[in-house]
């Protein structure tokens, strides 16, 4: 290849400068056209004839890997279908640290292993199709507010997340390194600063965990007009600059483009450097088989007219055909209404209020439950919060097909059905024996680039509570009803203190962010024909102040805000056990129609213990091209060229005058040696050692109920009573869901435990370790939630029984 289509491979071609929100310049003599990079993690963004998926954090309800598979293989499919080389997603950064973090929901729930099993199924499921898939935002993306540097870059920058080594490994990368080990082509870096340098420039994270350490083979992108320096970030192991402008977009300004061709002409940018970028760039869309007859795209994001300008953003754009209007759909409801209903998480069911029967007489309260009556698209990215709240607001949404509303669906149902449309109790009602209450309420979030009601992406103004005084409208329904149920569609945790014990609250549904298939997927669960199985993502406590403060949403701050990940491995549950607060509702906690026994637990050992992992294997070699700086002519502009102004071009204006002049001042430290081989890496993911199976575990689940309906089973590890290592109490390290078992029905469920669920990361011999114990065991504790642990299995005697005493708080 020439400089410049190895330089247009690596640099978008400008904000608006294509039909995606992020277009490559291309390499057409090797096939290779404009790649389309497209958001979202769950659905195709800013298009039509699309599936409005489920939410990542309605997936992580579910609990079930295979419809996160599933669900992956339709995204990918209508990525596919739409021409979308690159999809941005999914999402495993943010974790959930911060509850009311503003993209949380974009992930999977508030635990590593959970958002590690979401984020690689997700990532297996497109990649099925040929199309990359992304893993964002790496790392430490956990507020919203303060996010971006103000532009100049200096005046004031970015948040910084400031993570100890071991945390970092532990939480906040464990998610990446899997989706890694699943073999995704891309990575998206975060906005903020890791440890006060640049995420996109940032060479510890990216040169040093990702890829010397996580041994990640694919391409690195930047988060949006987050580049914040050209040399800087080649040399800190970036590969592609999106989408592709400088500080100020819309100029027609890069910090690569036109001035990487020139910092590899003058010598400063090592050409080595930039056949790393190519390399990368060029063998995922091999490997993804995108040479052979992929479909170039359909659709334009910036219009949804037939035809329009090519580039929006160019001061004279040519006009293209910008939609065909590819229909993509295929039978993709089907998928995405069943991850709806399997992630409804029935919190709570006193007398069996629920399921309905379809002849009840329901009075149906709040806005939630319709559609907005502008239609469900009609605030930009979903950025307000009328009627049925599906998904949350930004970068992460879709347009919706159609929004199934629960109120239509319910309808469809039940008999006798009165609605009332408000946020406010009508006044004047009178309740009816045997009448039912169904109140819908909502809370939202989303992207810093929207302020909705006062949240300003993260729930600020909100907190925990519901939005539009969803609490008064379930207090004054529950004054009137003697039997209220509750829906909740929400984003994550919200406090539910001020109705949750009112005596005729008789059960709470979170629906979490349903997508187009709202209606449905809850009336399956309210009437009864399928029994709930979702578990929550996440712990809901009693009160906000029960976390560390250190976890709530930082204010402004002079030069940079500072954002310190001070409570370590202690968010979520971690941290309610360790200080014993009781939670409200565990993290995992879900009750079903039917119930469940779990017997004839047994563990056998398949490996035997070791401190360290078995030695990796050394580095193999990587691609040798030649080093010699290329022919100036190969940036020189081609003749005759017509250009588009604004747009990015790899091109310079008289590069023969561009000679090695090696004048740039390196930053200290900077070296061309290879680094030794890091213990902890080895393959795709780290040490393939940290994945040797342990222990499996075994326990029979039977329906011992009166309905069908499916369980999960979680194990939780605690590590031995002599551990050196400060450890969380227990933490999940593995779950599956069984299938729908009958009444009497039973199946055994095998899980299995690696090397990496038994080790902590020590910060000393940087490598991962079991704190192996002679005389004190690992427990394994097997049960339906973080706090419903009664159960448990030793490693050194492999007694395995039950009716023990829970090694944590339990709820209130
Ligand atoms: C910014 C968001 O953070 C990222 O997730 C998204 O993919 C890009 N914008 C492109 O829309």
């Amino acid at each position: 290849m020439t400089l410049a289509e190895k330089v247009n491979l690596t640099t978008g071609t400008g904000e608006l400068m294509g039909p995606c929100v992020g277009n490559t310049g291309s390499a057409l003599r090797f096939g290779i056209p404009s790649l389309c990079l497209q958001d979202s993690a769950l659905g195709i963004g800013a298009t039509d004839n699309i599936t409005a998926f489920p939410a990542g954090i309605t997936v992580g309800a579910t609990w079930n890997k295979a419809l996160a598979y599933a669900r992956g293989v339709a995204l990918g499919a209508e990525a596919r279908g739409k021409g979308v080389n690159i999809q941005l997603g999914p999402v495993v950064g943010p974790i959930g640290r911060k509850p009311r973090g503003g993209r949380n929901w974009e992930g999977f729930g508030a635990d590593p292993v959970l958002q590690a099993w979401g984020g690689a199924e997700t990532v297996k499921g497109i990649q099925a199709n040929g199309v990359i898939a992304t893993i964002k935002h790496f790392i430490g993306n956990e507020q919203e507010a303060y996010r971006m540097d103000i532009i100049p870059h200096g005046l004031m920058k970015a948040i910084s997340s400031n993570i100890d080594d071991r945390t970092l490994h532990e939480l906040y990368s464990w998610p990446f390194a899997e989706a890694i080990r699943a073999g995704v082509g891309a990575v998206m870096t975060s906005y903020n600063d890791v440890n006060g340098s640049a995420s996109s420039q940032n060479s510890m994270m990216i040169n040093g965990i990702l890829k010397d350490e996580f041994g990640f083979q694919g391409l690195v992108m930047t988060d949006w007009l987050s580049q914040i320096g050209g040399v800087s970030s080649a040399l800190a192991g970036l590969d592609m600059a999106m989408p592709g402008d400088g500080a100020i977009p819309f100029l027609g300004l890069a910090y690569w483009a036109y001035e990487l061709s020139t910092s590899v002409l003058n010598g400063t940018v090592p050409l080595n450097r930039l056949n790393d970028m190519v390399t990368r760039i060029v063998a995922t869309w091999y490997q993804l088989g995108q040479d052979q007859d992929y479909p170039l795209p359909n659709f334009s994001a910036n219009t949804a007219d037939p035809t329009g300008l090519c580039y929006p953003a160019a001061l004279f754009s040519p006009t293209c055909v910008t939609n065909q209007y590819v229909n993509v759909q295929a039978d993709h409801a089907k998928v995405a209404r069943n991850v709806s209903r399997e992630a409804i998480t029935l919190l709570k069911n006193v007398n069996n209020a629920l399921p309905l029967s379809t002849s009840a007489s329901l009075k149906i309260f709040g806005s939630d439950a319709e559609n907005n009556p502008a239609g469900p698209n009609a605030c930009n990215q979903r950025s307000c919060n009328t009627g049925i709240l599906g998904m949350g607001w930004g970068s992460g949404t879709a347009n919706y097909p159609y929004l199934d509303a629960p109120i239509d669906a319910i309808k469809r149902k039940a008999a006798n059905v009165t609605y009332y449309s408000s946020d406010s109790f009508p006044s004047g009602l009178t309740a009816a024996a045997g009448d039912i209450a169904v109140v819908f309420v909502t809370s939202d979030s989303g992207e810093n680039q929207y302020t909705v009601e006062g949240n300003d992406g993260d729930r600020s103004s909100s907190g925990l509570y519901t939005w539009h005084n969803g609490d008064a409208l379930v207090e004054a329904a529950a004054a009137k009803y003697a039997t209220v149920i509750v829906v909740v569609h929400t984003v994550g945790p919200i406090l539910v203190e001020n109705w949750i014990d009112l005596p005729s609250v008789k059960a709470v549904i979170f629906a979490h962010l349903p997508g187009q298939e709202a209606g449905d997927s809850l009336t399956d669960i309210l009437f009864g024909e399928y029994s709930p199985s979702g578990h929550l993502p996440y712990s809901i406590p009693v009160a906000e102040s029960n976390y560390p403060s250190s976890v709530s949403l930082l204010g402004f701050e002079f030069f940079q805000v500072q954002d310190t990940f001070s409570e370590g491995l202690y968010i979520d549950y971690r941290y309610l056990n360790k200080h014993s607060i009781a939670p409200r509702f565990a993290f995992g906690h879900g009750l079903s129609y039917t119930t469940f026994s779990r017997t004839s637990a047994t563990i056998t050992a398949v490996t035997a213990l070791s401190s360290t992992p078995p030695a990796r294997a050394p580095k193999g070699s990587t691609p040798m091209y030649s080093t010699s700086i290329p022919p100036a002519s190969e940036v020189a502009w081609p003749t005759g060229f017509n250009t588009i102004w604004r747009y990015l071009y790899p091109y310079v204006d008289d590069p023969e005058s561009i000679t090695a002049t090696n004048t740039f001042v390196y930053p200290a430290g900077y070296q061309t040696t290879p680094q030794p081989d890091p213990v902890a890496g080895g393959d795709q993911g780290g040490n393939p050692a940290l994945w040797d199976v342990m222990f499996t575990i075994s326990v029979k689940v039977t329906n011992t109920g009166t309905v069908a309906g499916k369980d999960v089973v979680m194990v939780f590890v605690q590590y031995p009573s002599d551990n050196p290592w400060d450890t969380p109490i227990i933490q999940l390290r593995a779950f599956e869901k069984t299938d729908t078992l009958a009444k009497g029905a039973s199946e055994v469920v095998t899980l299995q435990i690696t090397r990496k669920d038994l080790s902590i990361w020590d910060v000393v011999s940087q490598n991962w370790i079991i704190p192996v114990s002679k005389t004190a065991p690992f427990l394994f504790w097997i049960g339906d939630s973080s706090a419903n642990l009664t159960l448990a299995c030793e490693s050194l005697t492999k007694i395995c029984s039950g009716g023990r005493v829970s090694p944590v708080v339990v709820p209130v």
